[in-house]
């Protein structure tokens, strides 16, 4: 006999908990960049679109499908039918392998910059110091060049953390953590956007560049072919942003929604934390288009200069102006990269999360072995991206992961739920337990949703066969992008082929 499924102790610790693994650098360090790069302000249509068409409806759906199957994600595909098993497995393969293995390492560059914040260690100029000093990059995605000993120290750390806050139940574990961390990130959080405000240039910055809107950027209709390109890429781009920021397409909401009692407001919960989530990232993106504001100001530069795209902004353009600060630089820095190691911190536990209990699912392993093995095997597996050519190989990995991957994983979760099982009966079973959801959500897993995810997944194909990801050389691609993809999808199919203990797959609690 197998003890009856862990739960959490109240529908707020879940609430923190999911919205924790949605609260991750993505809202600050990836948004933000995405932002800039893709229309200032203009970024955030396709970006609510985005939540609006998949976000909210996919949240629903797994939401749904772990309360009411009570599983990881492989027991509840498994349950669906044997067929959708390399599904299931393939989403928290992809979270684990995926994602977590570079994520670790850079929330391990923030802790770096935690300490580095005290002695303003970038002097006076961070790019040089972030490139040569910090990472010492290698020239190419070939080249490894040995590992970085601060980086892997601080790596080690962030595992060391995930382990300790996973190795617990989930109720003295991750809902603990996330109570303690939540709060404590939202007031932290507040704290560095006010300052900012305070800040000379601060508020142009952010009425210039995010409130105001480059439209032709998300102009997909246009006459040019070239801008249509390219518009075309700010879409998909805001449609990987809009899984990565809910955790979609992981498994992990799937995993943390069937921890939940068996009488609970799932469609009231998935709306606040995609609108919680949603909201602090565009809370977030003041304190970044306000400092570059507030740099452009004191250097006597535009907007444009000050900003470095990409990766860096928040570890080249924020240390620049963390030194520019009149007062207590040391401490705003501080707090600035604390918030994204808590932010980071409470998404890679749910990462851990995902693939634990589906290791547990499975096999009836025990939990507290299954954590110590899966963080030793991440910080292994961590420590290629924590070698010289670290940031080229996260780089290309996060590109391909979340525009392939995780929409991927997405697309074939509407297709199983809109024509196998049928929408319907998700529906029901959520609308019985609390807020309902309106029928055309039916129309969205069905049609809508799946087609746009196609069509972004052709988009996205279309791109990267018509020019290199960032100029990078076709064998790196193939080998860290497509191969990585590869390399998943080998995982996933090895613990398919894995019996399952017979007990393991009847369903003991279905009330759906
Ligand atoms: N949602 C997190 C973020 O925005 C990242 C994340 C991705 C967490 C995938 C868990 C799973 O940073
Ligand atoms: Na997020």
């Amino acid at each position: 006999m197998h003890k009856s499924r862990s739960l959490w102790q109240s529908n707020l610790g879940f609430l923190m908990a999911a919205i924790g693994s949605a609260i991750g650098l993505g809202n600050i360090w990836r948004f933000s960049y995405m932002a800039h790069e893709h229309g200032g302000g203009a970024f955030l249509v396709p970006y609510l679109v985005a939540l609006a068409v998949a976000g909210i409806p996919i949240i629903l759906l797994e939401y749904g499908l772990g309360h009411r199957e009570k599983g990881s994600s492989p027991m509840v595909f498994a349950r669906l039918s044997p067929r959708f098993e390399l599904l299931g497995w393939w989403m928290p393969v992809v979270a684990m392998f995926g994602i977590m293995l570079y994520y670790s390492v850079v929330i391990g560059w923030c802790v770096n910059y935690f300490f580095h914040s005290f002695t303003l260690a970038w002097g006076s100029d961070p790019q040089t110091f972030f490139f040569n000093d910090f990472l010492q990059l290698s020239s190419s995605p070939a080249e490894f060049g040995g590992f970085r000993l601060p980086i892997l120290l601080a790596t080690a750390l962030v595992w060391f953390s995930c382990w300790f806050i996973c190795y617990r139940d989930i109720r003295h574990g991750i809902e603990v953590a996330a109570k303690i961390f939540m709060p404590l990130l939202l007031l932290l959080t507040a704290v560095i956007v006010f300052w900012t405000l305070q800040l000379d240039g601060a508020w142009e910055g952010i009425r210039d560049n995010y409130l105001s809107a480059d439209w032709h950027k998300i102009n997909f209709l246009a006459a040019d072919p070239e801008a249509r390109a390219a518009a075309a890429r700010v879409w998909v781009a805001a449609f990987g942003q809009i899984f990565f920021t809910l955790s979609l397409g992981f498994g992990i909401m799937i995993a943390y929604a069937s921890y939940l009692p068996a009488k609970t407001n799932l469609a009231r919960n998935a709306l606040i934390t995609a609108a919680v989530n949603c909201g602090y990232s565009v809370f977030a993106g003041l304190a970044v288009f306000g400092i570059v504001g507030f740099m452009a100001f004191s250097q006597g530069v535009t907007f444009d200069e000050a900003i470095v795209g990409g990766p860096q902004l928040a570890f080249v353009v924020y240390p620049q102006a963390i030194s520019l600060l009149p007062d207590f630089n040391s401490l705003f820095g501080a707090l600035f990269f604390l918030v994204l190691i808590i932010a980071g911190l409470t998404s890679g536990v749910s990462l851990v999360e995902a693939f634990t209990c589906a290791l547990t699912d499975k096999f009836n392993w025990r939990r507290k072995k299954v954590v110590t093995a899966l963080c030793l095997l991440g910080i292994t597996g961590s420590l290629i991206f924590t070698s010289r050519a670290g940031l080229y190989l996260l780089d290309i990995t996060d590109h391909f992961i979340t525009n392939y991957g995780l929409v991927l994983g997405g697309l074939l979760q509407c297709l199983i739920i809109g024509w196998y099982v049928g929408p319907e009966k998700l529906r029901q079973h959520i609308n019985k337990l609390g807020s309902k959801v309106p029928q055309i959500w039916n129309f969205f897993i069905r049609y809508l949703t799946p087609l746009v995810l196609l069509i972004l997944l052709l988009v996205a194909i279309r791109g990267d066969l018509a020019d290199n990801y960032e100029g990078y050389a076709t064998i790196h691609l193939l080998l860290y992008g497509v191969g990585w993809l590869i390399f998943c999808l080998l995982i996933a199919y090895f613990f398919t082929r894995q019996p399952w203990l017979a007990a393991r797959l009847k369903h003991k609690h279905r009330y759906g």
